[in-house]
């Protein structure tokens, strides 16, 4: 029997060669693997042939080596981090079949010292978290679910900062994969077509003047069939999958999201919310439409006019009153 020490290093090899093939992009002989991961040229067959039982296709081709010809669409953690450029995230990835929340789990892992950066990622939850106390359907195999951890030093009242950055990261990261336009609609939706395909649900453990840390909590509908989706969605929902006939490969997904979350965040620290904000704008679209918005407490209609320096939506009442909306259900009339 292996324990876990001999099992950490197998991954870690794994993710080595993982690594060389994605680097390389051609042929690797195996006497060039077994110098470089210094291991004999058993061990690198042994690791070829554990590979291939993930579902990675590499071919052997005679007297040259082996080539990776296809990944496995299987989220695991050296897939995800196998020659990631990021610079603060998904340094540590951990990726779970199942679990209620990973908002939950990240939760738990950043209160117990996780750094920042560490992602936690699941095939599948039993009790995904929604916005305003809802539920997040999220069958195994189709779709994203994942939470990430951060430790800024900002205060408090600037943790949506983050909520909009994440917002711009998805959208940017849904263009870039499925060559789709997708509008953000305030505060955190992601809709393609009019229809919501993602959804953002960030939480925050905090001190009266400091964060400890927060937790971006990221759900993108990818693959879902309409077949799979509840009868009791209050707003009309879609998946990537629908909106193109194509399937989104979760993996590529996933690292795209990463890196475009870590260039963000990298220009976030240094240049402050700013750039953050225009893009937000920019990418929402929301100015000057006339919108209703179901409030917590109150049923208001307006025209919007931007948001605020606390991500309030601000929205323009007839007779002149300017409402700032901080938390809420928008629909555009
Ligand atoms: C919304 O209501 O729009 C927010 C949905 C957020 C869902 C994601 S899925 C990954 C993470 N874990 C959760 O339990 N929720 C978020």
């Amino acid at each position: 029997m292996r324990g876990k020490a001999g099992q950490s290093v197998d991954r870690a090899i794994d993710r080595q060669i993982l690594e060389l093939f994605r680097e390389r992009g051609s042929v690797i002989s195996g006497g060039e693997l077994s110098r470089v991961l210094k291991v004999s040229r058993t061990a690198v067959w042994k690791h070829i042939t554990g590979l291939r039982g993930q579902g990675y296709r590499i071919e052997s081709l005679h007297a040259s080596g082996y080539r990776l010809v296809e990944s496995p669409d299987v989220l695991t953690s050296a897939a995800v981090t196998a020659g990631l450029s990021t610079d603060r995230l998904g340094h540590q990835v951990i990726c779970l079949a199942g679990t209620g929340s990973t908002n939950l789990e990240a939760y738990r892992l950043a209160d117990q010292g996780a750094p920042e950066g560490t992602l936690v990622l699941a095939d599948a939850q039993n009790q995904g978290k929604g916005r305003l106390g809802r539920s997040w359907h999220s069958p195994p195999g189709v779709n994203l679910y994942c939470s990430l951890i951060l430790r800024p030093s900002i205060p408090p009242v600037a943790a949506f900062q983050l909520t909009f950055l994440s917002a711009v990261a998805v959208a940017r990261a849904i263009e870039s994969e499925a060559r789709l336009r997708p509008f953000i609609k305030w505060p955190n939706d992601i809709l393609v077509n009019g229809k919501k395909t993602a959804g953002l649900l960030n939480e925050m453990s905090a001190e009266v003047d400091r964060v400890n840390f927060i937790v971006l909590g990221i759900g993108v509908n990818l693959n879902m069939r309409a077949d799979q989706f509840p009868n009791d969605l209050r707003h009309p929902a879609t998946s990537l999958f629908l909106e193109t006939g194509e399937t989104v490969n979760r993996l590529s997904f996933v690292r795209t999201l990463i890196e475009t979350l870590d260039d963000l965040y990298d220009r976030y620290l240094r240049d402050g919310y700013d750039p953050v904000r225009k893009e937000w704008l920019e990418r929402s679209g929301m100015v000057g439409l006339r919108v209703a918005v179901d409030g917590t407490t109150e049923r208001l209609e307006g025209v919007v006019m931007g948001i605020d320096d606390s991500g309030a939506l601000l929205v323009d009442q007839a007779g002149g009153t300017v409402a700032r909306v901080l938390a809420g259900d928008v629909r555009i009339l």
